[in-house]
């Protein structure tokens, strides 16, 4: 593997960690701030840890982790991969729960609760199950 491709695999596995983050934080806040009411010391707080997690970690995150994935697919030539094709697919799935995340910020910022309680506590697991079928599939690259 070249040089390249080592420092790009790298680039990618730094960028995937900050937007798991991100996607496993979020809606844990989410939580806390549905226990508070609207209008409070509290829920303006969250507000704020909620956009700037979403603006300044989450999404920047989740570009870079794309731009560098679609990059080393390239470099080392392994976009006619199963594997590949069957990840992108889940990835998808996880940018999809992002954007709701993202459309969440947005409601809760606007004193709107968007989701129960429940509801947060199910979704929140969602990111998880990609993430270690996503990572098991890179790995064991079964296809
Ligand atoms: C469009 C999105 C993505 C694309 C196209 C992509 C593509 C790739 C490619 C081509 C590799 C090199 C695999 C190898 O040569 O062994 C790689 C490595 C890796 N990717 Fe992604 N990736 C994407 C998103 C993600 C996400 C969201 C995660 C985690 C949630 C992730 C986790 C990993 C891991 C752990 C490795 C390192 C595997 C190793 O050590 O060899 N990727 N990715």
């Amino acid at each position: 593997m070249t040089d390249l491709a080592l420092w790009v695999k790298a680039l990618h596995i730094m960028a995937f960690a900050a937007w798991m983050a991100g996607l496993w934080y979020l809606p844990r806040l989410f939580i806390y701030h549905s226990q508070v009411s609207a209008g409070t010391e509290s829920s303006e707080k969250f507000k704020v840890m909620e956009r700037r997690l979403l603006r300044a970690i989450a999404t920047p995150a989740m570009l870079a982790t794309l731009a560098l994935g679609i990059a080393l697919g390239v470099i080392q030539g392994q976009w006619g991969e199963g594997w590949l094709h069957v990840k992108t697919l889940l990835v998808l799935g996880l940018a999809a729960c992002h954007g709701i995340m993202a459309r969440w910020v947005k409601a809760f910022a606007a004193d709107q609760r968007p989701a129960s309680e429940t509801g947060l506590r199910w979704f929140n697991e969602l990111p998880t199950v990609l993430f270690v079928v996503i990572v098991c599939l890179v790995i064991f690259k079964p296809l």
